[in-house]
């Protein structure tokens, strides 16, 4: 198979290396890819929504397979754009239709969808400019803390929690008049706070069957003990110690099979990836959010411990076939810990030279996030800039040689969390 992978971050470069292992893969292609990406196959610099030109290199290169590892070209409708192109329709993209694609890009979609197919998740009501004061009334005699979310993509950027009620209007004000997150984001959807322990679900789907993945938990916040800002993602651990059988009983019976069978009584064509944002709530799990992709840096720990083909899982999407295939995991626990550029998620510098880069390991991989090759080195790119992962017998033994490793990298600004995992070891 010829693979055009579409992004740049760590999720990708996790991607590369997994696909890469196959014997099926032939050439893979990255755009735009980073420098990590680069020692599985050819970067080739083109925007992960530029179709026209990734239609152009599709045709020019023979490419059989596009991977879109980012939200961005699904919600844009990559994959209906294939489908309506006489020439690219026989090249599978795996990942939702542009309709299938709004359970990441419409918060109001996805809550609708949950809402028909009786799955669980936050009690809500939307809100636009036809019922802006009916909104600001609803938010005035709202339980704290109250939960914001603008409709659209924004960048991970458009939930607000607060326990603060005028604090709750002018956000929601700001959302609806004057376009905070952009014209999308009009729409708001108002919701019951959850309280419980959140982890990350994953599964394939062809649109009949589906494989479930290794779950996983990231860490959000960029400071220990989950303070401060939200950034794209600190670190992640896999498997996740309280989604054990009866918990992921639940999620397949509630939740996971609803939302495959909803979105095939629905005809809405979904063959890729299916990420759960799922919050416990005392053992009950309730849906936070749908994605169409993989999480980052989740993938950076759910890759190494899947011991399957990942192209043979691909190639069975497009004929309906994985219900013929089977998953299997590696016993041995997975950690990663994102090293990013000091002030992320705010303003950091980029640019950096990377020293201490460690050669890959059995049981330890470094897959780049923000970087870009200059020759001999390489540079800081980006906020978030490697992801270090380590495979060991446990939780607690992996995130130590993760950490080790963190230490022994060096650029200038390098910070890191040193709490990843944290409820999770002694
Ligand atoms: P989202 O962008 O939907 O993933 O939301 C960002 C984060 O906000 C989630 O990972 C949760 O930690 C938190 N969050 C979102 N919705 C709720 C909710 N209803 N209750 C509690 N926390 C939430
Ligand atoms: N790690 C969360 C995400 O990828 O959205």
């Amino acid at each position: 198979m010829n693979i055009l992978l579409l992004g740049s971050g760590g999720r990708e470069h996790a991607l590369a290396w997994k696909m890469t292992q196959s014997p099926a893969c032939t050439k893979l292609f990255i755009a735009p890819g980073n420098a990590g990406t680069a020692q599985h196959g050819t970067n080739v610099n083109i925007g992960v929504s530029d179709f026209a030109a990734i239609r152009d290199f599709c045709l020019d290169n023979e490419i059989t397979m596009v991977v879109p590892g980012s939200e961005e070209p699904l919600v844009n409708g990559i994959y209906d754009y294939f489908k309506q192109d006489e020439t690219l329709r026989h090249i599978p993209v795996i990942g939702p239709s542009t309709e299938g694609a709004k359970l990441e890009g419409s918060k109001a979609f996805a809550k609708e969808f949950m809402l028909r197919h009786n799955i669980p998740t936050a009690a809500y009501r939307e809100f636009s400019a036809d019922n802006f004061e009916e909104g600001v009334a609803y938010l005035r005699q709202h339980s704290q803390p109250i939960v914001l979310k603008a409709d659209g993509l924004a960048a991970g950027k458009g939930v607000v929690i607060t326990s603060d009620h005028e604090e709750a209007v002018k956000e929601f004000e700001e959302m609806i008049k004057s376009a905070k997150f952009g014209d999308a984001g009009r729409k708001v959807v108002i919701e019951q706070f959850l309280t419980g322990i959140e982890c990350s679900v994953f599964v394939l789907t062809d649109g009949k069957n589906y494989q479930l993945l290794p779950v996983a938990k990231d860490y959000k916040r960029i400071g220990e003990g989950d303070t401060g800002l939200n950034t794209g993602g600190m670190g992640a651990v896999s498997p996740v110690p309280f989604a054990n059988q009866p918990f992921m009983a639940q999620v397949e019976e509630q939740i996971i099979r609803p939302t495959v069978e909803g979105l095939a009584a629905e005809n809405i064509i979904y063959q890729g990836f299916i990420f759960f944002g799922l919050i416990s709530v005392d053992g009950a799990p309730h849906v936070i959010e749908y994605n169409c992709r993989m999480g980052d840096p989740e993938t950076e720990v759910v890759m190494p411990r899947l011991q399957n083909d990942l192209l043979e899982l691909f190639a069975a999407v497009p004929g309906q076939q994985l219900d013929k295939l089977q998953v299997y995991e590696d016993p041995r626990a997975a950690t990663t810990v994102m090293l990013v550029s000091g002030g992320y998620p705010e303003a950091y510098e980029k640019g950096m030279e990377i020293t201490g880069i460690p050669e890959p390991a059995k049981d330890q991989l470094v897959f780049h996030a923000g970087t870009k090759a200059d020759g001999d080195k390489v540079l800081t790119n980006g906020g978030r800039v490697l992801a270090i992962t380590s495979l060991a017998s446990d939780l607690q033994v992996a995130l130590a040689h993760s950490k080790q490793t963190a230490e022994r990298i060096s650029f200038g600004g390098k910070y890191y969390r040193r709490d990843i995992g944290y409820e999770f070891v002694s």
